[in-house]
């Protein structure tokens, strides 16, 4: 725990702070903006458990989503807590009406009303945010479409089409927290001008909440922000029940191929019905780095999808491999960088175990908890170095399961990971002995030896095996090449 001091006043400078985690962050400042109104403050026990049951607060108000704060127990001794962001700003100060424990998960959470101190006021299209007390009020009809998707040529015809039928001003609202905000924000912002005049778009932290029922209760929670920035409808696929304003389904739409433009299934001659692009063939016409077709989507929406899923051939990869001391990491991860760098087209960083550990973790020791954060370092860099389009190697023992797919779901938001077992059983580990520490840890020399004394716990999601005693290093290094040639990742030689 630390003790918040940047520009704090006097009187706070002694209060512990705590920074809550991206999706409380989001919560943090949609109560401070009024959006989630009438929740002032994290959820207490009471009205989380009514919230879960029943789609209720304690008092009866509907309201879909339980908003609460986790923290680690040393924080529930202290009547106010400040809460900062990750840089360590102070944004609020809690005072805790209630301290309680999650009845599935026994951790920790605090409760009670919040102190703004000072707005968020930085990231991406930060000029766009509004409050929704800084919104001019609307005498008519207001839809609202609160998305976390571009809106194609099929959706902005809906949109139109209802905006239309409602004599209703156009509200867009990206919703912030997937992987490329900044992307969806410029595709809404590129079709404004096929939405009626007056459109406004607002972009709005709210990162999609896991769990049962997951989407109905996104839907709701959606429909509570739309209507706190003054929407008296909401545009959605499909209506559920408690939504604070009237969902509003389109009819269905698609492409007339003879007249060459969307418009109502009702309108169009069976025959002329073309099949619209899935989510699959899209994803797909993405990977290979093919255009995107007019008749689906604006060119300057289609660009912005390519930015957040590149052609696979440009997009970031880490390829970790994981194995035992003297297994043969090192060599084929070092022979698959040339290989990378002697094709060209790519760049490549290589993070082996041993030199990671001569300089980034220099000082780490063998203990799990440090193994633990050795691997989460080089995650961190193998996230940053996928982010940028280039390739990570990483070769690290990386003993532990759980750590590994940590890393895997931390370079994943950025761009693809591909683990790599390098499975070459212990004796033959052991014979080659390369540095001669396996003699060294069976005479009781070095504690804690991976193998020996420490465990190794075998990978169950390996998207390779490879066992070098069975093929020549070379033969190891064509397998992995063919892995990325076959999945596009590299163009073949
Ligand atoms: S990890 O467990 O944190 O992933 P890492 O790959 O960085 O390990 O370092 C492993 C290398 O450190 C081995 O290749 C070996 O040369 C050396 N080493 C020194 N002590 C140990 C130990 N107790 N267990 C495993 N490797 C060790």
């Amino acid at each position: 725990m630390v003790t918040a001091d940047a520009g704090l006043p006097d009187t706070l400078r002694e209060l512990p702070a705590w920074t809550p985690d991206a999706i409380e962050l989001a919560d943090l400042e949609l109560l401070l903006a009024g959006v989630y109104r009438p929740l002032a403050g994290f959820l207490g026990s009471f009205d989380t458990a009514m919230v879960i049951a029943g789609g209720r607060l304690a008092d009866g108000t509907p309201w879909p989503v339980p908003v609460t704060l986790a923290v680690p127990k040393e924080l529930t001794a202290h009547e106010r807590v400040v809460l900062q962001d990750p840089e360590g700003l102070p944004l609020a100060v809690l005072d805790v009406a209630e301290v309680w424990q999650d009845p599935t998960s026994q951790g920790w959470r605090l409760a009670g009303t919040l102190e703004p101190l000072r707005a968020p006021a930085h990231g991406p299209f930060h000029r766009l945010r509004r409050r929704p007390d800084e919104i001019e009020p609307h005498e008519g009809n207001v839809l609202a479409v609160a998305t976390r998707e571009p809106l194609h040529r099929k959706q902005l015809g809906q949109l139109r089409q209802l905006a239309e039928r409602l004599d209703a001003r156009v509200l867009v609202l990206p919703l912030l927290g997937g992987g490329h905000d900044e992307a969806l924000v410029r595709a809404l912002l590129a079709v404004r001008k096929e939405l009626p005049e007056g459109t406004q778009v607002i972009p709005v932290p709210l990162p999609l909440r896991g769990g049962e029922g997951a989407a109905e209760r996104d839907l709701r929670l959606r429909s509570h922000v739309a209507a706190a920035y003054g929407a008296t409808h909401l545009l959605a696929e499909e209506d559920v029940e408690g939504t604070a304003i009237p969902v509003a389904v389109p009819e269905p739409w698609a492409y007339d191929a003879d007249v060459e433009v969307w418009r109502p299934v009702a309108r169009i001659e069976p025959d002329h019905v073309q099949a619209e692009l899935t989510p699959e063939q899209l994803g797909e016409l993405l990977d290979r780095g093919e255009p995107i077709p007019d008749w689906f989507t604006p060119p300057a929406v289609a660009a912005e999808l390519a930015v957040a899923r590149p052609p696979k051939h440009e997009r970031g990869l880490t390829v970790f491999f994981t194995g035992l001391s003297s297994s043969g990491k090192s060599t084929v991860a070092r022979g698959l960088s040339d290989a990378l760098i002697e094709r060209g087209g790519r760049t490549v960083s290589l993070l082996d175990g041993d030199v990671v550990r001569r300089l980034l973790s220099a000082g780490l020791t063998f203990s799990r908890a440090d193994r633990d954060l050795n691997i989460r370092r080089i995650g961190f860099v193998a996230t940053e170095i996928t982010r940028h389009g280039g390739v990570a190697i990483c070769a690290p023992i990386a003993p532990y399961a759980a750590t590994r797919a940590e890393v895997r779901r931390m370079v994943s938001a950025a761009g693809d990971f591909l683990l790599v077992h390098v499975a070459t059983p212990l004796e033959e580990c052991e014979r080659r002995d390369t540095k001669g520490l396996y003699a060294k840890a069976r005479a009781g020399l070095i504690p804690e030896f991976t193998g020996i004394s420490d465990p190794y716990e075998e990978p169950d999601d390996a998207d390779l095996v490879l066992d070098t005693s069975r093929m020549t290093p070379d033969e190891a290094v064509a397998r992995v090449l063919g892995l990325l040639e076959n999945g596009g990742w590299v163009r073949p030689a």
